[in-house]
């Protein structure tokens, strides 16, 4: 297969394509080759796009394109890489508290823990914020599966080869790795990425 693709204006829906869609309890969901995802929030066809997005007039601008350098934390055996732009909060890695504190209070305390205790950690991380490096070299992939898997009421989580393409350069702005995760309720400030909105505006779909 071809390296798979999003494609998509400010103004557009997401064009997949060559990608499998799931849903998150794994099961696939039937798609052509090429098909528009909703990212607006609400289209009455979810996942996919019907429409609906020109109805309400939404746009897909990014409020926020400041992005600082990613963070590192070295410890003695591994370094905690955090790419805070990318973060969208959902708490995953505060499971390891003694390293990650919690959502209130974060932290990154590299040797808190064995390394393997934060290399899981890290692999949950949906959005990619989290990577990390041992001897000074970055491991960041984590997926040899490509494919969108739709999470209920939350974004795309968008793992393996999947070229990202748009007219804002959203490219730029993606963690080294594998994945990341695309808003698909309308509301996040750092479009086309997740940031967490779709808690606080209750999305559901
Ligand atoms: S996206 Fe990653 S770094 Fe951000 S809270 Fe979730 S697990 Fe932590
Ligand atoms: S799905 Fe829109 S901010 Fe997460």
């Amino acid at each position: 297969m071809k390296k798979s693709q999003l494609i998509f204006t400010q103004y557009s829906p997401l064009l997949a394509v060559d990608v499998g869609i799931t849903g998150i309890d794994g099961e696939k969901i039937a798609a052509p080759r090429v098909c528009s995802l909703c990212r607006c929030g609400a289209s009455k066809n979810k996942p996919f796009c019907d429409g609906t997005h020109s109805q309400i007039g939404f746009t897909g601008q990014r409020d926020n394109s400041e992005k600082a350098e990613p963070e590192r934390y070295q410890g003695k055996n591994i370094t905690i890489i955090y790419d805070r732009f990318m973060c969208m909060g959902d708490g995953h890695c505060g499971e390891l508290e003694a390293v990650f504190g919690t959502h209130d209070e974060p932290k990154y305390e590299p040797d808190a823990a064995s390394a393997d205790k934060i290399i899981e950690t890290i692999k949950k991380c949906p959005s990619g914020a989290l990577s990390y490096s041992l001897n000074d070299e970055q491991q960041a992939n984590f997926f040899s599966h490509t494919q969108i898997i739709v999470e209920e009421n939350g974004p795309y989580h968008c793992h393996g080869d999947i070229n990202l393409i748009d007219d804002q350069n959203s490219d730029s702005l993606l963690p080294k790795g594998d994945h990341y995760t695309l808003c698909r309720c309308g509301a996040s400030k750092k479009k086309p990425f997740c940031d967490g909105s779709h808690l606080d505006i209750g999305f559901e779909g």
